[in-house]
């Protein structure tokens, strides 16, 4: 069962029946506010729900600490809850580390006034770490080649380049690794 965490002046929160409507509300202002569908389109009420509710999920809003205002919200998954696609890549791109031992970043958004701050960059921390504890052997994300501000993130804290895909509808993504 996830818990609360403090970790660095922020507070992790499970996403609950409680909080679902407003994390819904902050990731409608982040699909809203993107200049480029493509780079984040959010999963919206059903996958997030999935994610909830599954034990293997940590399903997060983030919060500030002191002032406990909601910031954003992370997920962040074992494969237990890899789609086909990201089943296959752990499977075969990596053939050195065996799936069960490979995690997967999801998605984070943080409304626009919580930006700036290395939230991001604490967030990828905080679950790398998680990881670890876990022994897993690498973590893998998603990321839009032009989402900058994402992909400056993930590779400031050590996730390289692996592989590009294409999605339908000319919408490319570059995988990034870290391994562990
Ligand atoms: C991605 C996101 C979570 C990052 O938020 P954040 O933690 O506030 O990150 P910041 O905006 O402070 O950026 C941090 C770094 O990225 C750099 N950066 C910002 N925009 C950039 C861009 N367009 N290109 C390259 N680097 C960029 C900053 O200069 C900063 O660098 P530094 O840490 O070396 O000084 C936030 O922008 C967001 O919610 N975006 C919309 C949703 C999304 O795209 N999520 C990711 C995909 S799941």
């Amino acid at each position: 069962m996830s818990k609360l965490i403090h970790y660095d002046s922020l507070l992790f929160k499970p996403i609950c029946e409680k909080n679902l409507e407003h994390i819904l509300e902050i990731e409608k202002e982040v699909v809203k506010n993107m200049s480029n569908k493509n780079h984040f389109g959010g999963l919206g009420k059903k996958n997030i729900e999935i994610s909830m509710k599954n034990k293997n999920a940590l399903s997060y809003g983030i919060y500030d600490e002191y002032t406990k205002e909601l910031l954003g919200y992370t997920i962040f998954t074992n494969y237990e809850l890899f789609d086909k696609t990201n089943f296959d890549l752990a499977k075969h791109l990596v053939p050195e580390i065996k799936y069960e031992d490979i995690y997967y970043y999801r998605v984070i958004g943080l409304n626009a006034k919580a930006r700036g701050k290395g939230i991001m960059g604490k967030t990828i921390n905080y679950f790398t770490e998680y990881a670890r504890a876990k022994n897993a052997k690498a973590i893998l994300t998603f990321v839009h080649p032009e989402n900058g501000a994402s992909k400056h993130n993930f590779v400031k804290n050590g996730f390289e380049h692996l592989l590009d895909i294409e999605f339908d509808n000319n919408n490319p993504r570059n995988i990034l690794i870290k391994k562990l």
